[in-house]
């Protein structure tokens, strides 16, 4: 299908379509043309009028419909479906973040796991959607070997978030063997940029060395990450909606990675100011490594990661400072 039919007349459900990346994909489905229809629940896992902020533009375009709805509701959920039948479902809401859910693993068992196992079990009314399914690169857990590839082993996570997620995928394909249903799951690596979660290291650390206060750093600096700038993740995820045929698990990174010592030595010269370290010893259930291969979104896609560190950072810095003086 070529881009421009599957663009006229499309209806896009995005769940958690308040947080970062979701009202990040919002406005780009809305800005190509297309009708989309966001759910979300703006829970307190971080601020909810950090939430009522990242959707109030796409409130004002017509082709907006917000739902403010739980995904583990049944009968929320089948009246969105119902009434809008879309074409797509972008199923983002979940709780993300990997500490957290050493503290509160049942929070997550229920958001992610049952929340995604009642969105397919709905979505199987609609035969012709298309469900793209957010996982994340935490699935690689204690694999050492960089770059990660789609079919190595995943069945060791490290986290509860990532077996969540990683339980989420298999749902997905349980989904699709039974059913037929079109199900992509695409698996994130760490993901920044303008309304990037506070909770976040590059957020987090640019708040805390503008303010002059203290950054936590776990472990000696020398851990990688492979960081995915938002315009990247949300090209990614449109190309996934116009093709996503049978079931497939796509790595979605920018195939380079920074150290965390020489990352926050870019925000302090970035923002102009020396950061504070407080270090800790590495925290469990975090990953030493990240970098995805991306051979395979490259094929599916045609995805090309476009932004590195560099700019990203400096457009990041910038969507904080405009930010802070509205
Ligand atoms: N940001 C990243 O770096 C990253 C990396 C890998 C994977 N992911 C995945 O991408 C997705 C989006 O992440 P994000 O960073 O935008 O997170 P986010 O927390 O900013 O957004 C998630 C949204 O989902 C909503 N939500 C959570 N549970 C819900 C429920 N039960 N019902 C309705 N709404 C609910 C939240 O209120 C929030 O607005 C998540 O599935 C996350 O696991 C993110």
């Amino acid at each position: 299908m070529r881009s421009t039919e599957y663009e006229a007349g499309t209806t896009v459900l995005v769940t958690g379509a308040a947080g970062f990346i979701g009202c990040n994909l919002v406005n780009a489905l809305l800005a190509r043309g297309s009708s989309v229809v966001g759910v979300d629940n703006f829970n307190d896992f971080y601020s909810p009028a950090i939430k009522r902020s990242n959707v109030a533009d796409a409130l004002q375009h017509k082709a907006f419909t917000l739902i403010e709805a739980d995904i583990c509701g049944r009968d929320a959920m089948k009246a969105a479906l119902a009434t809008h039948k879309p074409d797509t479902v972008v199923h983002l809401a979940a709780w993300a973040g990997v500490r957290p859910s050493l503290e509160r693993p049942a929070v997550y068992v229920r958001n992610n796991v049952e929340g995604t196992t009642n969105l397919l079990e709905l979505a199987r009314a609609l035969p012709k959607t298309r469900v793209i399914l957010a996982s994340s690169s935490s699935v690689y857990g204690s694999n050492n070997a960089v770059p990660f590839r789609e079919d190595m082993n995943v069945d060791q996570p490290i986290s509860v978030y990532a077996a969540t997620k990683r339980a989420c995928e298999i749902m997905a394909h349980t989904y699709h063997t039974l059913y037929g249903m079109d199900i992509w799951c695409l698996r994130f690596f760490t993901c920044y940029g303008p309304a990037q979660r506070p909770d976040l290291a590059i957020h987090r650390f640019t708040r805390l060395i503008d303010e002059g206060k203290p950054i936590t750093v776990y472990g000696d600096g020398s851990t990688t990450r492979d960081y995915l700038y938002i315009d990247d993740c949300v090209a990614g995820v449109m190309a996934a909606m116009e093709r996503c045929k049978g079931f497939e698990i796509i790595n979605l990174g920018e195939e380079q990675t920074v150290r965390l010592d020489r990352l926050v030595e870019m925000l302090s010269q970035a923002l102009g100011k020396t950061a504070k370290i407080d270090r800790q010893p590495v925290h469990p259930g975090d990953m030493l490594h990240t970098r995805a291969d991306v051979t395979k979104a490259r094929k599916l896609l045609g995805y090309q990661p476009h932004t590195m560190i560099e700019e990203g950072l400096k457009r990041f810095i910038g969507w904080y400072r405009k930010k802070d003086q509205s």
